[in-house]
């Protein structure tokens, strides 16, 4: 097995760091002050969206002629973990946006399709969704049951999506349907549908665990005429389109849950070092050292994890195996984590005002969304296998 660590200089260029300090500034200024609120009351203010698109947060690594900021996916893993830290659901908009729509776009769409779509989604003048899962088709994501009926200038697409991120919100879905079934995988396409378009209605919003201020939706399509253009690819793509987009968004689901451990464990040793049992700080206990110690060799295991699945996408090399283990590996320690900052804060854990409660609830979606951990397994073990 060959492992590349090119480019690997454990060194963050001044670039890096400026984007690290802008978003760690941002986050904490901004995202900190009513994140508790949001999470109760479940919403997410669109004047808050607009301050992230301003910071050029939505389409990082787009090319600056279609609005983005052109940085590389070492910067987004930084972003992605300052965002994190103080609020999963806003880091899980940019995610969704920038790795899963934005980079769908710019690497498989046309230039008409990148000039209509791409540009207002990178200056965050509308946001994206990605509409894969279904009913009856998450993990086995072949298993499509909404169709894409091709009608020659158009396609006819019917069905019904489930548990899309910024379903409500959004303004362009890119929507995997299946047009030839008797292909198999082979017969899926991927279309770009607008919000207003006739038949399409955005479904009921779920009451969610965690990441409770970002908005998750089912989607119905009746009878949607979507114009061939919208298609992206060649006929029979929308499969590939899926699996290739969601390697990157692995990277950014990994760096999410990287960042919701580090924001777990940075609160767990302020209090550490505060709170007082037995005549001193928690920090002076053995078994709060241990904790600590086990958080912190974990979140710097999963950050080097991040950032080698960054450098290999950002390099052209082949991203699937290194994108799934940081995945993996990150959202089990961002679950780890947030259970150990709960017990370390005691009572105080187990209520709002102390955030770890909140972190908890929300790390354990980074095991279940874009790839279930078991999945990723079975990523994993195809690309060791081959
Ligand atoms: N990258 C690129 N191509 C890939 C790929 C990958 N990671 N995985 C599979 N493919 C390609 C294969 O090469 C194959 O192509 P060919 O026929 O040309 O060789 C084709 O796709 C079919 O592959 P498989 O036969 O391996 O397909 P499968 O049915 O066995 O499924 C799977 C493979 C890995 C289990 C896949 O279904 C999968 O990743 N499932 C999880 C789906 C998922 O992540 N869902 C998340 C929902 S989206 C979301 O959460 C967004 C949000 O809102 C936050």
């Amino acid at each position: 097995m060959t492992t590349t660590f090119e480019g690997l200089s454990f060194q963050l260029s001044e670039e890096h760091l400026a984007v690290q300090q802008a978003t760690r500034d941002f986050a904490q200024t901004e995202l900190w002050a009513g994140v508790i609120e949001r999470d109760e009351k479940e919403f997410f203010p669109d004047e808050l969206v607009q301050k992230m698109a301003n910071m050029g947060l939505m389409g990082m690594m787009v090319s600056p002629q279609y609005g983005g900021g052109g940085m590389d996916t070492v910067s987004y893993v930084l972003a992605m973990e300052e965002l994190s830290k103080v609020d999963a659901s806003a880091s899980v908009m940019v995610s969704v946006n920038n790795s899963l729509v934005c980079y769908g776009l710019e690497a498989f769409g046309t230039e008409e399709q990148k000039q209509k779509y791409l540009t207002r989604l990178a200056t965050g003048q509308t946001i994206g969704a990605f509409a894969l899962s279904e009913p009856e088709a998450g993990s086995d994501a072949t298993s499509q049951h909404t169709t894409a009926i091709d009608m020659g200038d158009y396609y006819l697409l019917n069905g019904t999506k489930n548990w899309i991120t910024n379903g409500g919100r959004a303004g362009i879905y890119l929507v995997i349907a299946q047009t030839h079934p008797e292909k198999g995988h082979k017969g899926i396409n991927c279309l770009i549908v607008e919000k207003g378009m006739e038949g399409f209605q955005v479904g009921k919003k779920e009451n969610k665990l965690g990441i409770r201020g970002s908005d998750t939706h089912s989607l119905m399509f009746t009878d949607v005429k979507v114009p061939k253009e919208n298609r992206i690819g060649p006929d029979g793509f929308g499969f590939k389109f899926a699996m290739s987009t969601l390697n990157g968004g692995r990277i950014g689901i990994a760096s999410q849950a990287l960042g919701i451990a580090s924001g777990a464990y940075e609160l767990s040793l302020k209090y550490a070092k505060e709170r007082k049992t037995f005549g001193k700080p928690i920090a002076e206990h053995q078994a709060i050292q241990f904790k600590l110690a086990d958080m912190a060799t974990q979140i710097e295991a999963a950050r080097l994890l991040c950032f080698k699945a960054a450098l290999d996408k950002d390099n052209h090399h082949d991203y699937v195996k290194s994108a799934a283990m940081a995945k993996l590996f990150a959202s089990q320690v961002a679950m780890d984590t947030a259970i150990e900052a709960v017990q370390i804060h005691g009572g105080y854990g187990y209520v709002k005002e102390f955030h770890v409660e909140r972190m908890m609830r929300d790390a354990k979606i980074t095991q279940i969304y874009e790839g279930t951990s078991e999945i990723q397994k079975i990523v994993i073990a195809r690309e060791i296998l081959r």
